[in-house]
């Protein structure tokens, strides 16, 4: 089990803004070093001058890459760095994500190259890229261990609608935590991995539902209604997110130094997936989402079929 952090090194993507920054702002806190990852470039340097500035004294190091997880040949590079000119970092937060939504068969396959991408393939090229490494290092020495925690959502549990795409990046990445950590204990005790699942949090992520910053762009298309309606949907949601970032950072350390796989942010929300369980063990067809807040369905559909 992962239960010093002290001296260690962490390995964050998405560190620039909210979640990730509060995972580097932990970590930094705890005495890791860090290895920061995010595609825009000025914030995180912004952010690692930030947590530089607070704990210098502490003697902890900070290497930023400004890169996009979803480039294959970009994460290669990183890893290969990484490999040859600092620690193998004994914790991995694969953690960038963008959203997205509107009805699933109206995004374009731009869309789908660019959320999959962020969400799905950035996750899997953190994991394969660096797992190999911490294996290695593992190997070298018995007392080494390392833990990876890839960022999903409760959306890779559930599949409210009008919002498939992102749905269905997240499922992939529950599928792929989970199957990391099955594999993972096939072949070590040393290390290990946990999937966090976080609700509604208040950070920047609604901003990146239209690419509004154009670092993950694909060809400019005109927005669709149901887009519109998500959109307006997510903005309220998140906004109105009453558990912090920074107070779900303490909970995956914790959960880290415990060990434990499935990582909730709001675990009231669970409820929605023993329905969905239940409904898949009983052959019933999805539950309906809006079984507790029918006023929001019904706004939903007429704003839908207007
Ligand atoms: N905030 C929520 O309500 C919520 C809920 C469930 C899951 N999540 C997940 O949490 C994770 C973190 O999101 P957040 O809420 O902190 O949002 P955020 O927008 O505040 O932070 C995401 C960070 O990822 C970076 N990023 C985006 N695309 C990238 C790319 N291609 N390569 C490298 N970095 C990239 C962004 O620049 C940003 O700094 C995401 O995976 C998101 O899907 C968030």
């Amino acid at each position: 089990m992962f239960k010093d952090f002290k001296n260690k090194t962490a390995l964050i993507t998405g560190a620039a803004s909210g979640l990730g920054l509060e995972f580097s702002k932990k970590a930094a806190s705890l005495g890791m070093h860090l290895l920061l990852i995010d595609v825009h470039e000025d914030r995180l340097k912004q952010a690692s001058q930030e947590i530089e500035s607070v704990y210098k004294q502490t003697g902890i190091r900070i290497k930023y890459f400004s890169v996009d997880v979803s480039n294959c040949s970009e994460m290669e590079s990183v890893s290969q760095e990484i490999f040859k000119h600092h620690p193998t970092p004994n914790l991995v937060i694969n953690n960038a994500g963008i959203s997205g939504g509107g009805l699933i068969w109206e995004h374009t396959s731009q869309d789908w190259e660019r959320v999959l991408g962020v969400n799905l393939m950035g996750v899997i090229n953190g994991v394969r890229l660096f797992t190999p490494l911490m294996l290695k290092a593992a190997k070298l020495d018995p007392a080494w261990r390392g833990h990876i925690v890839n960022t999903a959502s409760m959306a890779g549990l559930l599949t409210p609608p009008n919002m498939g795409i992102y749905n269905v990046s997240k499922h992939g990445v529950m599928a792929l935590t989970e199957t990391l950590f099955q594999d993972l204990a096939l072949v070590t005790e040393q290390i290990s991995a946990s999937v966090l699942c976080p609700y509604f949090v208040p950070t920047s992520i609604n901003q990146s539902f239209y690419d509004s910053t154009g670092v993950n762009a694909g060809p400019e298309k005109s927005v669709t209604q149901s887009q519109l309606i998500g959109k307006q949907m997510l903005d309220k949601a998140v906004n109105s997110g009453k558990v912090s970032a920074a107070e779900i950072a303490a909970v995956v350390f914790e959960a880290v130094e415990n060990n434990q796989f499935y990582i909730f942010s709001h675990p009231h929300a669970l409820e929605n997936v023993r329905e969905r369980m239940v409904a898949i063990l009983d052959n019933k067809q999805p539950p309906d989402p809006f079984a507790k807040r029918p006023q929001i369905g019904l706004e939903l559909k007429s704003a839908l079929r207007a």
